[in-house]
Order: structure tokens, then C-alpha cells, then sequence
């Protein structure tokens, strides 16, 4: 059974990805992803992918690195004012997407069932996702972050089939971790982390699905800490913000594996 486990942990797919957010302009985010592509040298062991502004895709369309889109609208077209769909972020290179960060949840009000929708629209796109979930601290403090979490992914992902939900990303980010510098001890993020895949093999009845999902840990991850995060086992990479404006301190993170 610990063969399994650790066979399972081995095979998932290692990630650490950089939200930059609303950071950066044109030359600094060319300049950070080229700093980042040098010195990412031969680190096959874990995908670098970064999300940038999306004004800046285009111009980091011929990066060696993933590039993804923060946010995006999950209507085909039309009368969205301010939006991306995702037929216009493809074309801009976007390969990835995060759906369902804390700040869109919080800041632009983006309810489960809406997320539920922007998952529907990036499978129909053959959009890979990163879905976020995550408690504020009123919840943690309550002792039922794990609930709460499970609920997110309930609602909003847990109608996805089988063979669609191997191919999900998720990513943990608990609201009060994340631009604090107050990270979740490894023994909160290993609970959490577990308690998600105990949570998906419940719902699909399958032990084989919950161990193939990655699941990020966000929040105020950095160098130091990134290596006692990383070792826990049901921790499969990060994903990243404020340490990830910095390409020394983002490669460090991916060589934390
Ligand atoms: P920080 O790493 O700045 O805490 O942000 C985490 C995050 O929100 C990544 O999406």
C-alpha cells in the first residue's frame, strides 16, 4: 500500500506555476520569462508554467515555457464588455488556465455554479485547468475549511466524468496564506491536500482518479519553505505569486523538488 502510494506520488504530474496577477508591464514580463527559460536549464523533474497579464501573451507567444491565462469570460462571444473568451486567449497562446483564483472569487463575486460553467467551456475548448479552491481564515478558524473546500469542488467540478477529471489540476490556496507571508504549516497543507483526494475518491469511487490529480499548495510559498511543502506527500508542486516575479526565486522554488 506505501509502494502504491509513493508510485502514485511519483507519477503525478510535478507543477510549479507563477501568478503573476495584475504585476508587470511589457518589458519586465518578457525580460522575467526569458530570466526564467536561462536558468530553468535541464529541470525536467517539474513544469514551469507562468500567467501572465493577458495583455502580454502574445508577446510571450514564443516562449519555451507554459504560458497560461489568468481569467477568461466561458461565453463563445458577445456583449461582455472587458472580457477574453477562450478562443481569443488561444489565439494569443494561452495553453493553460486558472479558473477560480480567491481574488475572483472574492474581489468579482465568481459564485461555484459560475465556475462550474467556466470549467464546462475550457473542456469544450480542450483547455487544460488549474482550479482553485481555498478558505478564508473565518472558515479555518471554524474547523471546517475542509468542508468548505469541498463543497468548491463539489459544485463546481464533481460533475466533470471520470476520464475528464484525471486530466484536472487543482490548487489550494488558503484565503488567509495568500500575500501574508503566513504560510500553512506542512501538517495543514498535508491534511488539506488529503482530505481533497480523499474527497475525490469518494465521489468517483476510485482510488485510481484521486492519485492521479496534481494538487498545487498556494500561499505565500517561497525559497525557503517550498522544499518541507513540496516533500509532503500529497503535495504535487505550487502555484506561486509574489515569489514568482522574481526568477531566481521562482527557479528556486521548481528545483525545491
Ligand atoms: P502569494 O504567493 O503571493 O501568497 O500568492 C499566492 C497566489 O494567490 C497564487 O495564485
Amino acid at each position: 500500500m506505501v509502494k502504491e502510494k509513493l508510485f502514485a506520488k511519483m507519477s503525478r504530474k510535478k507543477i510549479v506555476a507563477g501568478n503573476w496577477k495584475m504585476n508587470l508591464i511589457a518589458q519586465e514580463a518578457i525580460a522575467l520569462v526569458e530570466a526564467i527559460a536561462q536558468l530553468k536549464q535541464n529541470n525536467t523533474a517539474v513544469e514551469l508554467m507562468v500567467f501572465p497579464p493577458a495583455i502580454y501573451l502574445q508577446a510571450l507567444k514564443h516562449t519555451s515555457l507554459k504560458v497560461g491565462a489568468q481569467n477568461f469570460h466561458p461565453a463563445e462571444k458577445g456583449a461582455f464588455t472587458g472580457e477574453l473568451s477562450l478562443n481569443q486567449l488561444k489565439d494569443v497562446g494561452a495553453s493553460i488556465v486558472l479558473i477560480g483564483h480567491s481574488e475572483r472569487r472574492e474581489l468579482f463575486l465568481e459564485s461555484n455554479s459560475f465556475l462550474k460553467e467556466k470549467v464546462d467551456a475550457a473542456f469544450a475548448h480542450k483547455m487544460p485547468i488549474i482550479f482553485c479552491c481555498g478558505e478564508p481564515l473565518s472558515i479555518r478558524e471554524a474547523g471546517t475549511a475542509l468542508e468548505f473546500v469541498t463543497l468548491q469542488l463539489t459544485e463546481s467540478l464533481f460533475h466533470l466524468s471520470p476520464v475528464q477529471m484525471v486530466d484536472v489540476t487543482i490548487a489550494y490556496e488558503p484565503i488567509w496564506a495568500i500575500g501574508t507571508g503566513k504560510t500553512a504549516t506542512v501538517e495543514e497543507a498535508e491534511a488539506m491536500h488529503k482530505g481533497i483526494r480523499a474527497a475525490i475518491e469518494a465521489h468517483y469511487q476510485s482510488s485510481v482518479i484521486a492519485d492521479s490529480v496534481s494538487i498545487l499548495y498556494g500561499g505565500s510559498c517561497n525559497a525557503t519553505n517550498a522544499a518541507e511543502l513540496f516533500a509532503c506527500p500529497n503535495v504535487d508542486g505550487g502555484l506561486i505569486g509574489g515569489a514568482a516575479l522574481d526568477a531566481a526565486s521562482f527557479i528556486a522554488i521548481a528545483n525545491a523538488f
